[in-house]
């Protein structure tokens, strides 16, 4: 599979997850876990479909290890992150230090993905650009 397929699959999953947990909130008129739907839309929803995005205008990236690497550690993250901001957030501070853990990881992947965007132009140049056809 490649780096941009697995974004675009794990960032719909996310949001599905993300909007029911929205809905359960407004239905419920409980807001407490709002910090961490907003994370998991954010960064599960909005970030990873910017992932794949850049990755699939990149084929020789998309279909690199690293970058499949690179969205694994950033969803494995984000899960964590938003499980244990929940948790925080609905009295267990024990799960504090879970999500100190789990922001490190997400700033790995960010790291990782910095070095995809900064390395030598050569090695990261876009695929052949999408051809748009105007309107009559
Ligand atoms: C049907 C879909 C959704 C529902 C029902 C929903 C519902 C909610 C609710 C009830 C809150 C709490 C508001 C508050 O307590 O002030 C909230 C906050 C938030 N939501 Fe959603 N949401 C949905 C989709 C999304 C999506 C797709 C995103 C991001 C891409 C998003 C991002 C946020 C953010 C950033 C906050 C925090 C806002 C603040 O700090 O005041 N939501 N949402």
């Amino acid at each position: 599979m490649t780096a941009s397929s697995l974004s675009f699959r794990l960032a719909v999953v996310f949001v599905i997850v993300g909007i029911a947990m929205g809905i359960g909130m407004a239905a419920s008129q409980n807001h407490a876990i709002m910090p961490a739907h907003a994370h998991l839309n954010l960064l599960g929803w909005v970030s990873l479909f910017l992932f794949g995005i850049y990755y699939e205008r990149r084929p020789a990236l998309d279909t690199s290890r690293l970058a499949l690497m690179q969205v694994g550690l950033w969803s494995a993250g984000t899960i964590v992150l938003t499980v244990a901001v929940a948790a925080i957030h609905l009295g267990y501070p024990a799960a504090d230090p879970i999500a100190a853990v789990a922001s490190l990881v997400v700033l790995a992947a960010m790291f990782l993905f910095a070095y995809f965007v900064f390395r030598p132009a050569a090695s990261i140049a876009p695929g052949r650009p999408v051809r748009v056809t105007p309107a009559e």
